[in-house]
């Protein structure tokens, strides 16, 4: 049986900079790996005044610098995002709240990460906003996009290991779905 690919959404404020750089570096990160089949990956803003746009241009000419093509259009985060995702990663504390706001008490599926948690070589607590910024500031967002992205992807193929042999090849033995267990915490 094909296994269901597993749902990432990053998500930022205006969904032109930060969160589809993160798209695009995840995305690339996934075929090298040789694992596209296995991923379905998206990005939203917190805010909806660039709905419709395609990434900022200096955002696009940073990534495509280093080979890597942000195709998106910024769409808006909607509280279904929540059940339609399995990780749903955060760049800053702003998006981390608005997110969690959006959430409610209520269950639901993702699990709501900041994305730094993951990097692995940085210790930046945040991806910093580079839109009012100068060029070095989508340099920076690509490094540590390059880093948690990396981070990331090892996280959830070493879970991804872990649940195969667990499962152990037989049948399935607890019958529940997976992964629906609302989620709210910060760990993926
Ligand atoms: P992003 O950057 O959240 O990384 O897409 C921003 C884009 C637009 C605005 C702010 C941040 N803005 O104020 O329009």
């Amino acid at each position: 049986m094909a296994m269901a690919p597993t749902r990432v959404l990053f998500v930022c404020l205006g969904n032109i900079c930060r969160s589809p750089a993160a798209e695009g570096v995840f995305l690339s990160q996934l075929e090298q790996a040789g694992l596209s089949h296995a991923f379905a990956v998206d990005s939203a803003g917190t805010g909806g005044w660039h709905v419709g746009h395609p990434a900022d241009a200096r955002m696009r000419a940073a990534a495509e610098r280093r080979g890597i093509l942000l195709t998106s259009r910024a769409r808006q985060l909607e509280r279904e995002d929540l059940d339609r995702f399995d990780h749903i990663l955060t760049m800053d504390e702003d998006n981390l709240a608005a997110v969690r706001a959006l959430a409610g008490s209520g269950s639901h599926r993702a699990t709501v990460t900041p994305i730094t948690s993951y990097c692995r070589r940085h210790g930046a607590s945040h991806v910093p906003d580079p839109y009012y910024g100068g060029s070095q500031g989508f340099e920076q967002v690509l490094d540590l996009l390059d880093d948690a992205c990396a981070g990331l992807l090892a996280q959830l193929e070493a879970k991804a290991g872990e649940a195969e042999a667990a499962d152990g090849g037989g049948p399935a033995s607890g019958g529940g779905p997976d992964g629906g267990s609302g989620n709210g915490g910060d760990a993926a």
